[in-house]
């Protein structure tokens, strides 16, 4: 690769506890193309859930990666995932986002496939020609895995095993699977909002603990506000959140932030200055059955954490007060889609389910609700701000040299060194920690 300025594009310096991020690795086209081809034409990315395809017939459509997709359940229960396009001049084949189908026509010339991607209808076959093979004109499919329930597909020709790539997210992703006595299923409906700012501005920052009291300050007011007005102590909630983290590298660019949960898991409501007996209760009981299912250690760490996960590159999994599924799609370098779903434990209903759960997730994470809206704001002020030019680098030292448990920009540190390296067509790091911080 040719450099694109004369400076690297991350400056990483262990021995002064500096690491610092060109700011056209969020503004170039060129850059943008380069993770297309090394980034989301290599790994392993997420797709979706089995849960939200659970019959014969059923069928989501996404875009991952830049590339049109659709993912069925086949008519024996397989799942197969499909690029979404016809093999004959290209139309894409699903043209709705979700449904149930027995057959897949293209609408433009009627060219139909049934749900194993087999061409099975052609009006006119007998006017082609003799090498006109029906059966060489399947829908193709990228190489597809799952882990748990979550499917991800690889658009190369030769990828490394999920698991393998996978690493140390598998035992993210058993943590959050593992909330649940018959499994976790995606809720009907998602969201989709577009912000006008780089993919990874979102993935940082849903790793980053630093913005939460300034940027979400309206929400801790609010907190505030709610506890006064229903008698509880008197404090600062956002003080609250002062916590000790833990974030742990865990291979490939996957990392995981985990701290104690704010609000009392599973089940929180807005905090527990304001759950009263009833949802203290009510967590109890799951937390108690959890406990026994898993055992003390694991059932606390299920029940009693919160995680804040990057599966690199194109997941984030907020784990907190509700189960938060991201799915991080670059539309252009300064412009990202996201599709955000909600998992949930299948035995889960009643009040827990929709009360407590869907009303914490729609108030803080929904794009209407009192989080999601400030952070946009404040990725799409930092595109903006880079325009200005002249600061070449953004920032992300914090908590490097230190060996507290505090506020630390390492979980960012650790995915800005998986893609340095793969941007740069180099092997992935064997270490993604920071060299001097023992953590
Ligand atoms: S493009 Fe699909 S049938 Fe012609
Ligand atoms: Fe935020």
């Amino acid at each position: 690769m040719k450099p694109l300025s004369n400076n690297p594009l991350v400056l990483d310096d262990p021995e002064r506890g500096i690491f610092k991020v060109h700011r056209l690795a969020f503004t170039s086209q060129e850059i943008f193309d380069l993770e297309r081809e090394y980034i989301f034409g290599q790994c392993w990315l997420y797709l979706g859930h089995e849960s939200e395809i659970p019959s014969p017939g059923d069928y989501v459509r996404r875009w991952i990666g830049g590339r049109p997709l659709f993912m069925v359940r086949d008519e024996d229960g397989q799942i197969r995932v499909f690029y979404n396009t016809c093999t004959h001049r290209g139309a894409l084949v699903c043209r709705r986002d979700k449904g149930n189908a027995k057959v897949f026509q293209c609408f433009y010339h009627a060219w139909t496939f049934d749900t194993k991607g087999r061409l099975i209808g052609v009006p006119k076959e007998e006017r082609f020609g003799p090498g006109f093979a029906k059966e060489e004109l399947g829908l193709r499919s990228p190489r597809v895995g799952t882990y748990r329930g979550f499917v991800f597909v690889n658009f190369s020709t030769n990828p490394p095993p999920l698991e393998a790539y996978l690493a140390g997210a598998k035992e993210v992703l058993d943590l959050v699977a593992d909330q649940a006595e018959e499994g976790m299923v995606v809720l009907e409906g998602s969201h989709r909002y577009a912000i006008r700012a780089n993919w990874k501005l979102m993935v940082e920052n849903s790793v980053d603990s630093y913005h939460l009291v300034p940027t979400h300050q309206t929400y801790f007011e609010f907190l505030d506000y709610l506890a006064q007005t229903r008698g509880a102590p008197q404090g600062k909630t956002g003080k609250k959140l002062e916590r000790p983290e833990r974030v742990v590298a865990l291979g490939n660019g996957h990392v995981v932030l985990e701290a104690p949960a704010v609000g009392g898991r599973p089940v929180a409501d807005y905090h527990p200055l304001l759950g009263g007996e009833e949802i203290r209760r009510e967590i109890e009981e799951v937390k108690a059955r959890t406990l026994a299912r898993l055992g003390e250690e694991r059932g606390r760490r299920v029940t009693e954490m919160g995680r804040n996960f990057i599966y690199f590159p194109n997941l984030i999994i907020v784990d907190t007060r509700a189960t938060n599924l991201r799915i991080v799609e670059p539309i252009a370098p300064g412009e990202t889609a996201i599709l955000q779903f909600q998992l949930v434990p299948k035995e889960e209903f009643g009040t827990l389910r929709f009360e407590r759960r869907m009303h914490s997730y729609l108030s803080f994470f929904g794009p209407g609700g009192l989080a999601t809206p400030d952070d946009v704001e404040a990725v799409e002020s930092c595109q903006a701000g880079f325009a200005a030019g002249e600061v070449e680098y953004n920032d992300l030292s914090l908590g490097y040299a230190k060996e507290d448990s505090g506020v630390t920009e390492l979980p960012m540190r650790v995915f800005w060194r998986q893609w340095h390296a793969l941007i740069q067509g180099k092997p992935a790091p064997t270490s993604w920690e920071d060299p001097i911080a023992a953590r």
